[in-house]
């Protein structure tokens, strides 16, 4: 039998500040009303130079920097986010790139805000089956990307931000318990973020335009407070039996930063103090996929995690979806030496150089063989098409 321990954390918050008085001169609100309603004060803006890859790849390296593994023994790279780059290639094999992480599997995890504990969930039960040993599971969202800066229902609850665990096999049990994974896909227009099959391109000179759809986030946001209460209870109560523990077991629940009064009321419910919560929203706003283990990072620097705790994650959000995980904390982190934190950021130097090589020596081959660019087979590719005739443009011919 084979256990999933986390063996390292690492976070990343943009350096850029935006607080509520900030907001308070793009929109029409006040401090005063953001603080009240969700308890956030300020979140982080990535600066132009950053995308959602370079904040993972800044957490990820903290994380294996922590869990003392070279990059290249990662097999398996699990990055949740919704605000990709690109729709292909993923953030994750991006990642895999500027890690150097050549033997690792790589792919992205669209399950929005509860997106952290599906994919830990998945590389926890890829390490038990024991078909990989070490899995990095990321969150990483620049979530300003994607807000109506005018919408003051939505731009003033998002951050930007990245945080990372590496998982590795053991035969000793604990790590990962259980965890368990929902969803609700009937709630799917309660929280959404439109993209690009939702808006129809001209094909043929004809528009099959069935409205526009602005790709930012769309909320309910009473409805969400309302799905999100209900579910962080069901879901911690779920886990607890799937793990044969009860709430007294639980030193620590850490649930997707959203909101102070989410928790507050997911609390009650739950018939347990706030104090159990652990909660930096007000530091880093909602960072949706990234937001879990940002707070996992803060809680350990804050000294709440003690050896042989239970702990518990709870994430909502989009799809809708939910999922808890229960975790035996039994890590003791290696010391990490200045040599191996210097040799570590060199094999990421020459990651990087690794790429340049690879690229320069495709395109030469190419040269060599004498193949087109991808540019010139684009515009030879044009010359030679002739498009058929359309039956929708004849239809509206006629
Ligand atoms: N500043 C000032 N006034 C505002 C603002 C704002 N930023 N936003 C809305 N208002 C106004 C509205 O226009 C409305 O005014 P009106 O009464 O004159 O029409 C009034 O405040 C009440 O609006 P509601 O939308 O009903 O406000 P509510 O009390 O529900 O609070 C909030 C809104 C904070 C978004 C709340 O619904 C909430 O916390 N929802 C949970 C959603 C959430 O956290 N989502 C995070 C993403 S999802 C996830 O991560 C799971």
């Amino acid at each position: 039998m084979r256990y999933a321990h986390i063996v390292g954390w690492g976070c990343y918050l943009p350096e850029h500040v935006l607080t509520n008085d900030d907001l308070a001169n793009i929109v029409e609100t006040s401090h005063e009303w953001i603080y009240t309603r969700t308890g956030i004060r300020e979140r982080r803006i990535a600066a132009d130079k950053e995308s959602t890859a370079t904040l993972a790849f800044e957490a990820a390296a903290r994380a294996l920097a922590i869990a003392n593994i070279p990059s290249p023994k990662v097999d398996l790279i699990i990055v949740a986010t919704s605000t990709p780059e690109y729709i292909f290639p993923s953030t994750a094999s991006q990642l895999q790139d500027y890690l150097g992480a050549t033997r690792a599997g790589a792919f992205d995890l669209s399950a929005a805000c509860s997106g952290f504990v599906y994919g830990l969930s998945m590389a926890a039960n890829a390490i038990a089956s024991g078909s990989i040993d070490v899995a990095l599971v990321v969150g990483a969202e620049t979530m300003s990307r994607v807000l109506d800066w005018q919408d003051r229902g939505t731009c003033i609850l998002f951050g930007d931000g990245a945080g990372a665990v590496v998982l590795r096999g053991s035969d000793v049990p604990g790590g990962v318990l259980a965890s368990t994974l929902r969803s609700d896909g009937s709630g799917s227009n309660l929280l959404s973020l439109p993209n690009l099959s939702r808006n129809p391109v001209p094909i043929y000179g004809t528009t099959y335009a069935n409205g526009h759809h602005k790709q930012t986030v769309h909320m309910n946001g009473r409805q969400v407070f309302r799905f999100a209460t209900k579910v962080i209870s069901d879901s911690i109560e779920d886990v607890l039996e799937k793990a044969n523990l009860s709430m007294d077991d639980v030193s620590l629940i850490i649930p997707h930063q959203a909101n102070v009064r989410i928790v507050e009321t997911a609390a009650k419910r739950l018939n347990v103090s706030v104090e159990r919560f652990f909660l930096n929203v007000d530091r880093a706003g909602n960072t949706s996929a990234a937001s879990i283990p940002i707070a996992l990072c803060d809680a350990i620097q804050n000294g709440r995690l003690q050896r042989d705790d239970h702990i518990v994650f709870v994430g909502f959000g989009g799809g809708l979806t939910w999922a808890s995980a229960v975790i035996k904390w039994d890590v003791t982190p290696p010391e990490v030496t200045a040599l191996r934190r210097n040799l570590r950021r060199a094999r990421y130097v020459f990651a990087r150089a690794r790429t340049r090589i690879l690229r320069l020596g495709r395109q030469f081959v190419a040269w060599v063989g004498g193949s087109p660019t991808p540019e010139a087979r684009l515009k030879d590719a044009d010359k030679k098409t002739t498009l058929p005739k359309s039956k929708i443009d004849d239809d509206h011919e006629s």
